[in-house]
């Protein structure tokens, strides 16, 4: 028996595989609603006996896409992606994303960009009216991240961006370090009101390698509800 938050999670990976089509190349999201999704294809793999090929966001996703057996490739071997399917920690009525709350942003979006649509998976409670309540993620590599992070909140400052609070991401008593070997920094910011300027102003700084700003990639939300119904937006 599922919680509300599992079932909204699972219903919505379910109906998102829908979209999965015999021979297709498919991006793995990484977090707990990619996870189910993830499963999700794994059965529909062996029921259906689909030729499906898996490029994952994470070594997570990876893991557990060999131990469902969906044959798992990497985005260079594939080349370019027919669909990716991914979860996020908030999206707002444009289909604009935040993503890096797992601190797998930057394979996220390259995984992403590199498909020719992508599906976002998540649960009502990700909804909002205007990005930010959730802090944006934004990976540094550790050289020098002091200094990033100096950079960036003097940026946000010039950007008259209120409520600005950058913190390390940890992990117990050390940095956490992602898939690449970098560092995330959190970016308590509130509210968005210029996700555009944002993203690029933060991709400039020396050290920043990405953020968790997905713009204009998203097609498809499907939202799952925690009594198991399902709405699809794009
Ligand atoms: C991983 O880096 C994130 O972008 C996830 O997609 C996001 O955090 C959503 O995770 P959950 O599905 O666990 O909420």
């Amino acid at each position: 028996d599922l919680s509300p938050i599992d079932k909204a999670k699972f219903v919505a990976a379910k109906r998102a595989v829908d979209y999965v089509e015999d021979g297709m190349r498919v991006g793995l999201g990484t977090g707990s609603t990619a996870a189910w999704m993830v499963r999700c294809l794994g059965e529909i793999i062996r029921e259906e006996g689909l030729n499906i090929t898996g490029v994952p966001t994470s070594s997570r996703t990876a893991d557990l896409a060999r131990n469902v057996g969906i044959n798992v490739i990497s985005l260079d071997e594939a080349k370019w992606l027919d669909l990716t399917i991914d979860g996020a920690d908030e999206f707002d009525a444009d289909l604009n994303l935040i993503k890096g709350g797992g601190g797998a942003l930057l394979q996220e979006k390259i995984v992403a960009t590199a498909s020719d649509r992508m599906i976002v998976i998540a649960d009502v409670a990700k909804e909002v009216a205007a990005l930010g309540a959730f802090p944006l993620p934004v990976e540094v590599i550790p050289f020098g991240w002091q200094t990033s992070k100096a950079l960036i909140e003097e940026t946000l400052v010039n950007m008259d961006v209120l409520g600005q609070n950058t913190t390390l991401r940890m992990n117990g008593d050390t940095p956490f370090v992602t898939d690449e070997g970098n560092y995330i920094l959190d970016l308590h910011l509130r509210r968005i009101s210029n996700a555009r300027q944002l993203s690029l102003v933060m991709n400039q700084v020396p050290g920043v390698v990405e953020n968790g700003l997905f713009l204009d990639i998203c097609d498809v939300v499907v939202i799952g509800g925690g009594d198991g119904t399902v709405e699809v937006r794009d």
